[in-house]
């Protein structure tokens, strides 16, 4: 979403006023208040009648995606990435006569790619099991930041500059660093209404190198005053070992280059593949490491959730042991939950009964989730190495192309 600037300093800290860049931005929240501003939770109120027919009633379960439960990792994330936006800001203030020529001058941009400088801006991991909502967490995060904002006169100067806030790139299958710099500029070409002119930047260097590409995404990021990137599904690059030192010295250089924070979200297992090297580790646990827990007291919560929403002709109020059998079914996997509760609807509207009972989530857990058996009973094993377990049988599920929603 591209917006018009409106500059406020509503909340803004003192030290950060005076840069048209962080007062463009929406009100700084707490992070209490962004939990409820993030949460989704539509009323259920909706007309059941008994004689609807079954296809209006599966027709429904889609309302079941829009729900939103924030988990027990989205304050501290929304927290450290509404920080670290704003600090990336701050050393850039286009009103700031050094920071202007800074943008221009071609000399002192090289300079600042050298690979030696510290990074100004910081990175951020988020890890969890696959399913447990690391996409959706930050990409409504990121939503609360419109993806580029207009900037045309501030305090009466004219500032004809486009502010990127955000992007927000998968890294890609077989990990490789020349597929995933190139979406990152596909993904500026997108937010800054580049796509098809003679001023892509994708188009520009589809057949560059890694360092030239590298260069390319500093000098875009830096055009288009990027604020911050985030890079999804971190274990696709970590899967191959011998790719690993290569992925280290990568994240070293696009900090160093891009100069704003970067945000990796993965399994347990992609930020494995950093535990050799000390520094990757310390870089990301600077600026925040954060992990979605699977704990049964977030998956008897999101169950409760989902009950309120039933579309069979006798909604049930569900019984503490009911709850408790589908978080055992799903091992707390979030994702798995929504899936036992649409499967055992679409069984039980079939069958013509009139409440969902425990039965039918045995029959969709028997069923639709037959091929995750294998998976959630490691992890419900709760052993050391059960999630790793885990996600190798997701890896293989997913490269025999069972599709996300399986
Ligand atoms: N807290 C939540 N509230 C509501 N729905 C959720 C929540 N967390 C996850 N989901 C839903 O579960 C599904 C999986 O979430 P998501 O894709 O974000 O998981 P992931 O951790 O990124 O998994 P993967 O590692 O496989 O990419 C999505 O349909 C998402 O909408
Ligand atoms: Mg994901």
């Amino acid at each position: 979403m591209k917006v018009k600037a409106n500059y406020s300093v509503e909340k803004v800290p003192s030290h950060m006023r005076g840069n048209p860049f962080i007062e463009a931005l929406p009100t700084w929240r707490e992070e209490h208040e962004i939990v409820r501003l993030i949460a989704n939770v539509p009323p259920a109120n909706f007309a059941i009648t008994p004689d609807m027919p079954q296809t209006e009633r599966r027709s429904m379960l889609k309302t079941l995606d829009s729900i939103y439960l924030p988990n027990e990792a989205a304050a501290g994330l929304a927290g450290a990435m509404d920080e670290l936006i704003r600090n990336a800001y701050l050393t850039r203030n286009p009103m700031n006569v050094e920071s202007v020529a800074e943008m221009y001058d071609d000399k002192s941009l090289i300079h600042q790619q050298g690979a030696h400088d510290s990074p100004i801006a910081g990175m951020m991991l988020l890890e969890g099991c696959s399913g447990m909502g690391k996409t959706r967490l930050v990409r409504v995060l990121l939503a609360r930041y419109p993806r580029s904002i207009e900037h045309h006169e501030y305090k009466g100067k004219k500032l004809h500059t486009t502010q990127l806030v955000w992007i927000s790139v998968e890294a890609p299958v077989g990990g490789s660093l020349r597929s995933l710099l190139l979406s990152l500029l596909d993904e500026i070409d997108e937010a800054a209404n580049l796509v098809g002119t003679a001023q892509s930047y994708a188009d520009d260097h589809r057949n560059s190198n890694i360092p030239k590409l590298l260069k390319a995404v500093g000098r875009a990021a830096k055009t288009h005053n990027l604020g911050m990137i985030h890079v999804d599904d971190l274990q696709r690059i970590t899967e191959l070992r011998s790719k690993r030192n290569g992925v280290f010295h990568f994240i070293v250089q696009l900090a160093n280059v891009v100069k704003c924070p970067v945000i990796f979200t993965g399994t347990p297992e992609g930020a494995a593949g950093f535990e050799d090297s000390f520094e990757a580790i310390r870089r990301m646990n600077s600026d925040g490491a954060f992990v979605i827990p699977r704990t049964q007291k977030f998956a008897s919560k999101f169950a409760e959730v989902l009950f309120k929403y039933q579309w069979t002709p006798v909604p049930i109020q569900p019984d503490p042991k009911l709850i408790a059998y589908m978080v055992y079914l799903s091992a707390s996997v979030t994702h798995v939950m929504i899936l036992l509760h649409k499967e055992a609807h679409r069984i039980a509207i079939r069958a013509g009964d009139p409440s969902l009972k425990k039965e039918h989530y045995t029959s969709a857990y028997r069923s639709r989730l037959r091929r995750l058996y294998k998976g959630l009973k490691v992890l419900r094993k709760q052993q050391p190495n059960s999630e790793k377990a885990y996600e190798d049988i997701m890896m293989e599920l997913r490269k025999d192309g069972f599709a996300k929603d399986y």
